[in-house]
């Protein structure tokens, strides 16, 4: 698996490389640089990846699609670390990009990292048809904005300090997370035109994502600031609503449990084919960062 990973953090940093290098130069430049690279683990690229190739749909293609859903998601994350959001110092590992680079190129640099991810589904470097293209963008736009990360992202500050039902919780992680993970397990159907599909794909995306904030948050419960290469133990000082805070920890664990259960039995039909994707799913539950 880490192979595999590292394999496509290489293909994706590769590729965003070579399409700033080729854009002008801009003083935002390298506070965009210092939120994408050497970057995260390109968990997201890897399911589009699995699942794009239960489509048989081009690698290359695939890797260019995972790089703007990686400036989406890089976008985020520096975000949601600034003071008004979750205030965090630590970033996989070194000093958050406001903390190098003061708060304001950090937003103007995640606005950046935003719009670059539509520039990249809108250029010519993917070789698909125009109307595909749109699609993308669209469908892109939507996990993103205020029905996707940024709305979930929303209701995670509000909920804060606060009582919230276990359905508000789910709901709020399949936003904020659950969304883009949605988009790239729906990307490669639109690129293959299987629309009666899509619905599907889209609810399997989320319980995937859902199942991945889980799991982050058990990281924040129990993991180690070292190998998480981001301060643990902060979501319970923050008053975070998460299922651990309603549910306990031991029964967030169970809970997560049956969830990869019953995403498993939704891709089991796929048998031998969805093995990646399988052993994406049990990586997920299993990581420590
Ligand atoms: C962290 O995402 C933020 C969440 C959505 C939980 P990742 O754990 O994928 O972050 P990187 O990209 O590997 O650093
Ligand atoms: C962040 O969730 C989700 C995003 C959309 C960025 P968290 O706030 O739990 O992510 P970490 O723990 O800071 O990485
Ligand atoms: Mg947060
Ligand atoms: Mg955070
Ligand atoms: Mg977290």
């Amino acid at each position: 698996m880490n192979i595999k990973l590292n394999k496509i953090a290489r293909d994706t940093n590769f590729f965003l490389k070579k399409f700033i290098a080729k854009q002008n130069n801009s003083k935002l430049i390298p506070a965009m640089n210092y939120g994408l690279f050497p970057g995260g683990k390109k968990i997201r690229s890897k399911i589009l990846i699995d699942i794009g190739s239960l489509l048989s749909i081009d690698y290359k293609t695939l890797i260019a699609i995972g790089a703007a859903v990686e400036c989406i998601h890089a976008y985020s994350l520096i975000h949601d670390d600034l003071p008004c959001m979750d205030n965090d110092k630590i970033r996989r590992g070194k000093p958050s990009t406001h903390i190098k680079f003061g708060e304001s190129t950090a937003v103007l640099a995640g606005n950046s990292l935003l719009t670059m991810a539509f520039e990249i589904l809108a250029s010519p470097s993917l070789k698909i048809k125009k109307k595909i293209q749109i699609n993308l963008i669209k469908k892109l736009s939507e996990c993103s904005g205020h029905l996707g990360i940024a709305g979930g992202q929303y209701l995670d500050l509000s909920y804060e300090k606060k009582k919230i039902s276990k359905n508000k919780i789910i709901e709020m992680e399949i936003k904020k997370t659950g969304k883009l993970f949605s988009f790239c397990c729906v990307a490669p159907l639109i690129v293959a035109n299987k629309y009666n599909k899509i619905n599907k794909f889209k609810k399997i995306g989320e319980k995937i994502g859902l199942l991945f904030q889980i799991a982050d948050d058990l990281i924040d419960f129990s993991g180690s600031t070292k190998l998480a290469g981001k301060k643990t133990r902060k979501d319970q000082a923050k008053g975070k609503a998460t299922l651990i805070s309603l549910l306990g920890y031991q029964n967030t664990i169970k809970y997560s449990k049956k969830l990869k259960l019953s995403i498993f039995n939704e891709i089991n039909k796929y048998q031998k084919r969805s093995s990646d994707l399988k052993e994406t799913i049990e990586f997920i539950l299993k990581r420590a960062k």
